[in-house]
This record gives C-alpha cells, structure tokens and sequence, in this order.
C-alpha cells in the first residue's frame, strides 16, 4: 500500500477563476463585443451572465471555505475599474473591496490576478497589448489597485499566461482581435514582458504593506516528436517561445528570442517575489512548416486526453516545477485542472498530479500552493460553456452551484493536508 502524500503545513489548498468567466456582464472588455459579433465561440455561447458571480460571491466564498479550502485566487476586470482610458469607476473599486473583505470573512488568503485575458474595449481600440503604451498604460492600473486595495492583498498575480496572449490572438486568431500576424505576436510579446515589470515596480511602490508579486506562467512541457536534430531544434524553439522567453526575460531583466535580441529592460530585472505555475499538458513538436518552423504533433488515439483534446501527462508537471527551482523564487501553482465530463476521470486526474506536487517539493522546489482550476464550470473563452473544468456544476437556469464527487475528494485532501495512499495505490501506481 502506497503512503499518504503529506504536504507542508501552510500549504494553500483552493480554486482559481477570473472575472470575465464567471462575473457576468462584463461589458466593457473585448471578448464581450467578439462574443457578440457571432461565429466566434465553437458551441455558439457567449458569457453573458456567466456564473452570476459578480453578485454571488459571497456564497461561493462560503463555499469553497465549507469544502475544506483555505485560499482562492480571482481576477479583477480592468475594464470595470477603467471603462474609458484614464476615468475609474470608484464604485467598481468599492465593490472589489467587498470582495476581498468576503474573502478574509470566509478565512480564504487571497491570490489577486490583475490581468486575465480581457482588455477594455478603449484599450483594446488602441491595438492592446502591441500598442507601445501598454507597459505603461498597465503599470498605472496596477499601481492604482495596489493604492486603492493594497491593505487587503498579501499576493498580487500581474500577468495571467503572458505566452498565451499573443499565441492565441495573434499567431493562431482564436482570441480576439483573432490575427495572424507574426510581427503584432512579437510586438505585443515585447511589451507583455516589459509590462511584468512596470506592473511589479507600480505595485510595489503603492501597496501600503509588502505583498508578493509575480506573473502567472502556463508552462508547457516541450518535447520532440522523434530523436531527431530537426524534431529536437522545434522542441527547442517552442519551450524559448513559451517557457524562457518569460522566465530568462524576468531573471535576467532582458528581451530575448524570438520578439528581442537580448535588449535590456530597466526595472524588468528580477520582478518577481513569487511565480504562479498554470500547468495543464505537454507538446509534442517536429519540425515542419508552421509559424516559426512549428508543428505540434496531435496526442496519439491511445493516449488520455480531456474534451479539450491536451494530453494528460503528469509528468510534465514535475518537469516544469523542477524546471522553476532553477530560477530560486517560490512556486505557487495558480491553476492546474481538467476539461471533462467524467469526473471520475478528474479525481484520476488531481491525485496524480498532487503526487507530482508532492514529488516536486520532496525533490526540493518550494512549492506553497495547489489553486484549482476551476470552482464552478464556467465560460470557457472561445470554447464557450461547453467545457466542464470545475468542481463544482453550474446548473443551467438557476445557476446552482452542485458538487461533483470530486469537491468531495478535494476537500477531504485539503482539509487534512494529504493524499489518502489508498488513492495513490489506485490512480497512481
Ligand atoms: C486560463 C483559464 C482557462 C484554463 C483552461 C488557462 O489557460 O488561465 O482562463 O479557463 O486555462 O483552458
């Protein structure tokens, strides 16, 4: 019989969403005007009133803290707090304070993510992320939050997924404005990287107290197809583009290949308290035509996948932390989760990816946290509400959050900080 995984005391157990999938009615953002626009999201959904959670936070609050979990990570939508450039809405503030207050009511720690994906319509109208403006435009936003709610936050998240912006609304066109333009990827790449310093430096300067701050990174695990040198060098290709590039960049404080030459970035240089891991499957590359010499190999018709199509592949997880320990700031693991309608398949799922966790740290790497993803089953992006990732089912109509069997295992691990070994011995060995 296997041990039970025991994990560090202090160890946060909770979930992660962000507002623009669960809220409801954010307007103001770009996804809510291609949303509109028709033939953009895959089951024909749009967010709408999402998981209504714009106004039912408090119970989800009460929720996740009945089920065992002692730590929660959202997002606060720029676009509520800034609808037109330089003009912000005092009581959107109001209300994200009300949130925060819920959450230290409900005894959950925080984790605040500033930017997840949306951006203001005007912002947006500027040409976003590949406008030159943005590292500044952001560094203010971050700096107004942290003065305005900086006395409630011990963690501030600046960045979610900086490698997906441009891979997903400017190489493969399937977030909003959906391009194909390489030399806008590489733009908007540049100052996604320079804006994790100008948002770190803003927030550390106007929080009252002396938070922890970092980028949430979605690393992939990046292998080659085949052994050989043409297969290898993709591989090699798509962990600089979706791993170092970020990572090195922020260590090092530097804009390197493929949107720079190395170029330094001043304050860029070491702007990270703390890093948020997002971990959900591996690539597989070879070589072959595609943006940058790119091709991802589809998993083969015997491996696991979810209904999202990625590979299961734990593993790759403990590549990724052990891959962190390298760069010597703590890792909190900000999401991790699957898209399924089988949750027996998700329970499979969480137990052997905590067993990496808990390989990870017992091989050294400071690991604090297991944030899930998701709460509840919500809008997910160009998917639409099709995908299920939660713990929790959102009900059609009523909106009634339904625990799946899984929010009854999750509690049971976070509630007493370890994996029982009976399901190590099942899903694991
Ligand atoms: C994102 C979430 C998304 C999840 C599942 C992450 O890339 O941060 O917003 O719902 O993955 O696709």
């Amino acid at each position: 019989m296997a041990d039970d995984l025991r994990f560090p005391d202090g160890f946060f157990w909770g979930t992660a969403t962000s507002s623009h999938q669960v809220e409801g009615n954010n307007k103001n953002n770009q996804w809510w005007a291609w949303e509109q626009a028709g033939g953009n999201i895959k089951d024909g959904t749009v967010s709408g009133v999402a998981c209504d959670h714009y106004n039912r936070f408090a119970e989800d609050f009460r929720m996740s803290r009945e089920w065992g979990h002692n730590a929660h990570r959202f997002s606060i939508e720029w676009s509520r707090i800034e609808p037109e450039e330089g003009h912000w809405d005092e009581k959107e503030v109001e209300h994200y304070r009300r949130v925060l207050e819920s959450l230290h009511e409900s005894g959950l720690v925080p984790f605040v993510t500033l930017h997840h994906f949306t951006n203001p319509v005007w912002f947006e109208e500027m040409g976003g992320w590949t406008n030159e403006r943005a590292p500044e435009l952001l560094g203010r936003f971050a700096g107004y939050m942290a003065e305005q709610l900086g006395d409630a936050v011990p963690y501030w998240l600046t960045i979610n997924e900086p490698p997906v912006l441009p891979a997903a609304s400017y190489i493969a066109g399937v977030h909003p404005p959906a391009k194909r333009d390489f030399g806008l990827a590489m733009q908007a790449a540049r100052h996604i990287l320079m804006s994790l310093g100008t948002m770190h430096n803003a927030i550390r300067e106007k929080a009252p107290h002396d938070p922890k701050i970092g980028p949430v990174i979605n690393m992939t695990y990046a292998v080659p197809a085949s052994d050989s040198e043409e297969d290898k060098a993709a591989a090699r290709l798509m962990d600089q583009y979706w791993n170092a590039y970020w990572l090195d960049g922020i260590r090092d404080g530097v804009i390197g290949a493929p949107a720079g030459d190395g170029e330094e970035v001043p304050g860029l240089k070491g702007a990270w308290d703390i890093v948020g891991l997002n971990f959900y499957s591996r690539s597989v590359l070879a070589a072959g035509r595609g943006v940058m010499g790119l091709r991802q190999v589809a998993p083969s018709p015997d491996a696991e996948t979810s209904t999202m199509g990625w590979e299961v592949y734990p593993e790759g997880f403990y590549q990724s932390m052990m891959r962190l320990k390298g760069y010597d700031v703590p890792v909190y693991i900000t999401e991790n989760g699957i898209g399924t309608d089988d949750d027996e398949q998700r329970i499979s799922y969480l137990v052997r990816h905590f067993n990496q966790v808990h390989r990870a740290i017992t091989d050294g790497v400071d690991v604090r946290s297991y944030l899930h993803w998701c709460q509840q089953d919500n809008f997910e992006w160009a998917e639409g509400f099709r995908q299920k990732f939660g713990l929790f089912a959102t009900e059609e109509g009523t909106l009634n959050r339904i625990p799946k069997g899984s929010a009854h295992f999750f509690k049971d691990v976070a509630e007493n900080n370890r994996v029982p070994g009976e399901l190590v011995e099942k899903y694991v060995r």
